[in-house]
């Protein structure tokens, strides 16, 4: 079973039932993602792993978005949600490109040459000067109780990755404009960043 199965047979409310994992990781990483959410106005934006969606839905009142999920049926906004894998958005979506390609708490569902192949489809589908906005899962810290949980707790292979690796994969997939900003701390270690890239 590839990890995004998991959600096959979750319906929306199942989905949106809050677990642990929700409270110890989400809230707090929600409480800086949210402004960086906000601020992206009058763009067309390409949500890959948008599950139910709950960051388009801030985004849907002043800005174009169309998604891309293995799992679309979790989405039920009036958008359009193409199902397909975060590796072959432009195979997705066609000749259309966007000016930022958004992606949050899905890049652990992909090992490292997946991780590559996301970078690279990410800038084919964006305009010149186009960003990817994404967030990664270090492998320190909580990071690694988290993928540990995720693994023997719940039976779904995760994956983290670190600054350093990310940086190079991103400039191997051609963006070289590179900013990280830290979302989620255990005991003073950012285990979780918000990556914004050009
Ligand atoms: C943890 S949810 C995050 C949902 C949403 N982005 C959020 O922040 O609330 C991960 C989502 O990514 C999707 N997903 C996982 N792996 C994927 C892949 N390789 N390609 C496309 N979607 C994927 C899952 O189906 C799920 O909807």
């Amino acid at each position: 079973m590839l990890s995004h199965d998991r959600y096959a047979n979750y319906t929306p409310e199942l989905y949106a039932k809050q677990g642990i994992m929700t409270y110890l990781c989400r809230r707090p990483s929600d409480r800086k993602l949210i402004p960086e959410i906000l601020r992206i106005k009058g763009k067309s934006i390409l949500d890959v792993g948008l599950g139910t969606g709950d960051y388009t839905r801030l985004l849907l009142a002043d800005n174009r978005v169309v998604g891309v999920d293995q799992n679309p049926h979790l989405c039920q906004l009036p958008i359009t949600v193409y199902k397909g894998d975060a590796t072959e958005l432009s195979s997705l979506v066609g000749q259309e490109k966007f000016d930022i390609v958004l992606s949050t708490w899905m890049t652990d569902f992909l090992n490292r040459e997946k991780l590559q192949r996301f970078f690279c489809e990410s800038k084919e589908v964006l305009r010149d000067g186009g960003k990817l906005m994404t967030t990664v899962i270090r492998p320190i810290g909580w990071g690694l109780v988290y993928l540990f949980l995720a693994r023997f707790v719940r039976g779904v292979d995760k994956h983290a990755c670190s600054t350093r690796c990310v940086v190079k994969m991103l400039r191997v997939a051609g963006f070289n404009e590179i900013n990280i900003v830290n979302l989620n701390s255990w005991l003073g270690v950012s285990w979780a960043c918000l990556v914004i890239a050009k």
